[in-house]
């Protein structure tokens, strides 16, 4: 059987099941590539590489050289630039290629949430409408939260965000999910927390936080997602597993 080769674009949990996944399936090696974000990236199957590709043009180079045959963006939904650039260059390279992006969280009738299309326009608005907020967008953009001054925030991020970025006052949390719901409850109690920033990444692993807020009458300011290229998509790790193995005429 030739070998076929599998690029996963990761840095989510849905990358890091699915490279789990498909290293099972026969005569196909699994390469999972990640932004190098996070100083200890949970285990990860496959042939890890670390690092930007250098643009499209890096990519589509990597493509070629590394003679990948199918690629699936398994990356954040807020991680919007390298899908757009594995957009490109998959269509260069005429690869087969996959996006596994989990919906959106919809709003429930007892959800109280802001929706706002920017982290910008979130900093912008919150003074009129927080004093304690739980500030749940991960370490890279807490800056536009940084100059405002009668607002206490309780940060959590995976690693500690980069020294020299400005940040708001408050207390920051390292911790890495999933998280459950009791323990969220907990935190935003012991806080007294009145508005959580979020984005909408969808998913399970950090969801509890938004039953919390459910549950305890607590705003949420959550934060859409941009535009996605129009490629085809898969919800779950399970149809991307499915599509792999209809590309590869397996089992
Ligand atoms: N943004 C979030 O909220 C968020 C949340 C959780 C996890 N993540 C993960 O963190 C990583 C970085 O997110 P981001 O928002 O900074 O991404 P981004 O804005 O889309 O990407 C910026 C640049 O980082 C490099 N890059 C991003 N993902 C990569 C990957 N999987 N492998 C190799 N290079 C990658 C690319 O550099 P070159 O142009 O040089 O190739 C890309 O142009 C992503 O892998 C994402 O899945 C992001």
């Amino acid at each position: 059987m030739m070998l076929k080769r599998l690029l996963i674009l990761g840095g989510t949990g849905d990358a890091s099941e699915l490279a789990a996944m498909a290293s099972n399936i026969p005569g196909l090696e699994v390469r999972v590539s990640l932004a190098g974000r996070t100083s200890q990236p949970g285990e990860v199957s496959g042939i890890v590489r670390i690092g930007g590709f250098g643009g499209i043009d890096g990519l589509v180079k990597y493509l070629q050289t590394e003679q990948i045959d199918l690629l699936i963006d398994a990356t954040h939904p807020f991680a919007s630039q390298i899908s757009w650039n594995a957009a490109a260059a998959v269509k260069e390279v005429k690869i087969p290629s996959l996006m596994l992006v989990r919906p959106a969280w919809e709003k429930d009738k007892n959800d109280n949430w802001i929706e706002v299309e920017s982290v910008e326009t979130a900093a912008n608005i919150l003074p009129s409408l927080a004093k304690r907020v739980f500030l749940t967008i991960g370490r890279q953009q807490l800056a536009p939260f940084a100059n405002l001054n009668n607002i206490w925030f309780l940060m959590r991020a995976i690693d500690p965000p980069s020294p020299d970025t400005p940040l708001p006052q408050g207390k920051l949390l390292l911790a890495r999910g999933p998280f459950s719901l009791e323990d969220e409850k907990k935190l935003l109690l012991e806080y007294d927390i009145d508005t959580i920033v979020s984005k909408n990444s969808g998913g399970g692993a950090t969801y509890a936080k938004i039953i919390a807020a459910r549950e305890l009458g607590i705003k949420v300011l959550m934060v859409q997602r941009s535009a996605m290229p129009e490629v085809k998509r898969t919800a779950c790790v399970e149809g991307a597993m499915a599509w792999l193995v209809s590309k590869l005429g397996v089992y």
